[in-house]
Order: C-alpha cells, then structure tokens, then sequence
C-alpha cells in the first residue's frame, strides 16, 4: 500500500500497481473505437489510405497529448477541472468541456455496449441468414435496445461505485489479455477466408489519391476518441498514480497498444467484408453484420461468437467506467459527494439521453439537431459527432496550449523528470507547445469547413 498524500482520500481511491494502472488506461483506450469505430471509419475512408494517416496522427498526438494529460493529472492529484483549476485559476474550464464531453460520449456509448450485449444473447439464439436485416430490425426497434442500454449502463456503475483499485483494476486485469488472445484467433480466421485477399489489398495499400481532408479529419477524430484523450480521461487516470511511475514509458505504451488492437480489429473485420461480399462503406453496422457471418464460417462458430462478443462487451465496459469515472470524480472533489451519489446521479441523466440516442435509430429517426457544419444530426450521430469531431480535439488543443503557455512546459517537464529520465524531453516540448496545437488547430478549423473559405 502506498502512502496517501492529503489530497488522496480513500474517497477519491490510488491505483495498487503499475501494471493494474496499465491496464486501466489500456483498458480505457481498448473499447468500441478500436473494435467498432475503426475497422467501419476506415471502410468508409478509403481503407489503406484512412490507416497511414490514422497511424501518422496517433505517432505525432498520441504520445504528445497522452504525456501532457498524465502529466497533468499527476501533478494536481485532481478530476478533470480541479486539475486545470489548481495550476492556474480561473482554467478550469478545459476540465470542465472535458466532462461534458465524457458525459456526452458515454450517453451514446452505452447504446452500443448495449447492442454488443444484444450480440451475446444473439451469439446463442443465432442471427439468421440476412445479417443486416436482423442488425437493422434491432437497432430501430424502440424497447428493445433501450433495455440493453440500461443493462451495460448498470454494469457500469456498478463497477465504478466500488471505486479505483477494487472495481476498475480488478476487472481489467484479467479482460484485457484475454481480449487480445481472442482477437488473435479471429484474425487467422478472417485472413485465410477464401476470397479475403481482396479486403486486406483494400486495408493494406494504401491509394494515395484517397488522402483527402475529409480523411485527416475523420482520423483525427478517431485518434482521440481511440486514445481517450482530449477529455482529461487520463488526466483523472493520472490522478491516481504515484510519483514513481515512468510516464513518459506509459505515454508510448499505450498508444501503441491501443493501436495494436485498433489494426487487428481491421484484420478481424475488413477480409470478411469481402469475403463474404459486403461493402466496406456499411458505417457502424460494420462489425455487427460481418462478424456473425465469419463466425458462422467457422467451426464451433457459436462459441467463438458467444466468447468474442462477451470480451467486446469487457472492453467496452473497460472504457465506459473510465468515461464515467471522470464525471464521478467531478462529484466527488467538486461537488463533494459521496462515490455513490455521484454515479447514480450521473448514470440516471445519461440514461435518460441514451434513450434519445437509442430512439434516433427508428422511432426518432425524423428528429434532427442542426450543427455549425450545416448538417443536421440525429440525436446519436449529434453525440457522435459534436464529441469525436468537435470536443475532443478542441480539448486536446486547450490542453496542450495550458501547458506550452500557461502552465509553462519545464514545469511539465519537471513533473515527467520524478518518475525517471525523459529522452524524449527537446522532442516532446516543441511537439506539445508548436506542432501539436498547430496541426490540431487546422484540422478543425476544416472540421467546420472554414478552411475552405480561407484558402479559397
Ligand atoms: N477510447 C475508448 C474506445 O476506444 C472510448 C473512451 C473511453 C473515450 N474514455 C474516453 C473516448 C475518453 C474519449 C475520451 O472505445
């Protein structure tokens, strides 16, 4: 057991090892976005092309910002907005878009954690042979998904009321090896598919024609949404840990793993597309109508499906508790409630906004929200998009302009420094105060189709 610091009350809760704190931030990053959002972001981007840039974004902002917000979490011993709000008052408010955007992601998250619950019962009732219809049927339909929504919603807080080190480091611990076993075999079996060579020619070269804007933003997006970064996950993840702890080590391990999973997934997904003549452009339906029909070609097919699908739902709920834990982090040093107040308040309201989310795939479907890029959203693809496109990377921006300006980098450097030397150190600091917060900055303002008008 570590010895507390003041500010780490049994309230707030210490992570108990270096490598249970690993997995949870793995944990974090490893969920829907890997397995879901990829491999049908990268079918609609032109495939090859979408993955170069994905994986050039993540070298350049993921061990960038995923420092910078371990760093900051460290030295504040803060949630989210306590944390900006203790290096310099009155900066709060990076934390505080932060939050909202967790709360915002998680709203919707759950409705697809609890599509994958529905795929766990449906692994053993089977799916029939029209895969996308039965996909379809379920997702509009308006009781069903909201009570599988519920249900991971639930899940969820259960394991976050029981705290950091007994709920969340336990569970991940043993999920995330397991998941990344499972992934393994999957992929062996949608590579030697007949007829997968065409999907991974599609996923692996990639058509340097295809690179567009509409390509870096969607990748952008995703890389922080992948990452958990720009909404001070990490900050409130770094939050927990000890002085001791290399995070400049953690800052390349974890995007690197989280992209590991992120190209597997694409493996497991995109030969199978093709295989079995589905178009890569299906968008979110992607894993849920390919996977049945890979499974169906294999032997034992119903329990590979029935295992995969529960280790989808482990790392999907992996990541929910670390999106809900920063709200309830927010209750508790902010609000001073109690862990328990503060997860049930919390789950209740996001509930009540995953249900919009939920009815926006049928009932709702004619209800539209109009955004800046002069779309107009259903309710979960609002969520989707004001957080992945919008939120995150403004946050991410914020974060890293606090510390190039406000903070000031030697003081984040110096926090980095206690935990062990920091090669990276010259590198790092123009990445954090020039190149990060310029290449984010352009990205949205095409985001919001102004650059267009700029250039010309
Ligand atoms: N990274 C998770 C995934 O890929 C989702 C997630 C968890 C997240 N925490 C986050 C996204 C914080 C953005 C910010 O599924």
């Amino acid at each position: 057991m570590q010895q507390l610091k003041p500010e780490q009350t049994p309230e707030r809760g210490m992570w108990s090892s270096r490598f249970g704190f690993l997995m949870a931030a793995v944990g974090s990053a490893v969920g829907l976005g890997n397995l879901w959002k990829f491999p049908y972001l990268a079918g609609e981007n032109g495939g090859g092309a979408f993955v170069l840039v994905y994986v050039g974004l993540v070298v350049i902002l993921g061990f960038t910002l995923m420092l910078a917000e371990l760093s900051i979490g460290r030295h504040t011993n803060s949630d989210a907005y306590g944390a900006y709000n203790k290096l310099k008052k009155g900066w709060g408010f990076i934390g505080g878009f932060g939050i909202l955007a967790g709360f915002l992601i998680l709203s919707y998250y759950s409705v697809v954690g609890g599509w994958v619950l529905k795929y766990v019962v449906a692994s053993i009732t089977g799916v029939g042979a029209d895969k996308a219809g039965y996909f379809t049927n379920f997702i509009t339909s308006s009781v069903e998904p909201v009570l599988y929504h519920l249900l991971f919603m639930g899940i969820t807080a259960f394991i976050v009321i029981r705290g950091v080190s007994g709920g969340i480091e336990k569970a991940v611990k043993i999920v995330m090896p397991a998941l990344f076993i499972m992934l393994m075999v999957i992929v062996l079996r949608s590579v030697t598919l007949e007829g997968a060579s065409e999907g991974l020619k599609y996923y692996l070269t990639p058509n340097f024609s295809e690179i567009t804007l509409k390509v870096f933003v969607a990748a952008l997006g995703q890389v922080f949404f992948s990452l958990s970064l720009g909404m001070g996950c990490m900050v409130t993840y770094g939050s927990y840990l000890s002085k001791q702890e290399d995070l400049e080590k953690d800052a390349l391990l974890i995007p690197s793993l989280d992209s590991l999973v992120a190209i597997m997934a694409g493996f497991a997904i995109l030969p199978a597309v093709f295989a079995f003549g589905f178009a890569p452009g299906e968008g979110p339906g992607l894993m849920f109508i390919t996977l049945p029909a890979v499974f169906e070609s294999m032997p034992l097919g119903t329990i590979f499906s029935l295992i995969f699908f529960i280790l989808v739902f482990f790392a999907a709920i992996s990541s929910s508790i670390s999106l809900m834990e920063v709200t309830v982090a927010f209750g508790i040093d902010r609000l001073k409630w109690s862990r328990k107040v503060s997860v049930l308040v919390f789950t209740t309201v996001m509930f009540v906004i995953g249900i919009g989310a939920s009815l926006s795939m049928g009932a709702w479907s004619d209800f539209l929200i109009p955004w800046i890029d002069g779309n107009s959203y259903g309710i979960f693809d609002f969520l989707d998009v004001v957080t992945s496109y919008y939120l995150l990377p403004l946050g991410g921006l914020l974060s890293a302009l606090f510390i190039g300006f406000v903070w000031g980098v030697p003081n984040a450097v110096k926090e980095i420094k206690t935990g062990g030397n920091f090669r990276t150190e010259k590198l790092w600091s123009v990445l954090i105060k020039y190149i990060v917060p310029i290449l984010v900055f352009v990205i949205l303002l095409s985001t919001t189709g102004l650059l267009d008008k700029i250039i010309g």
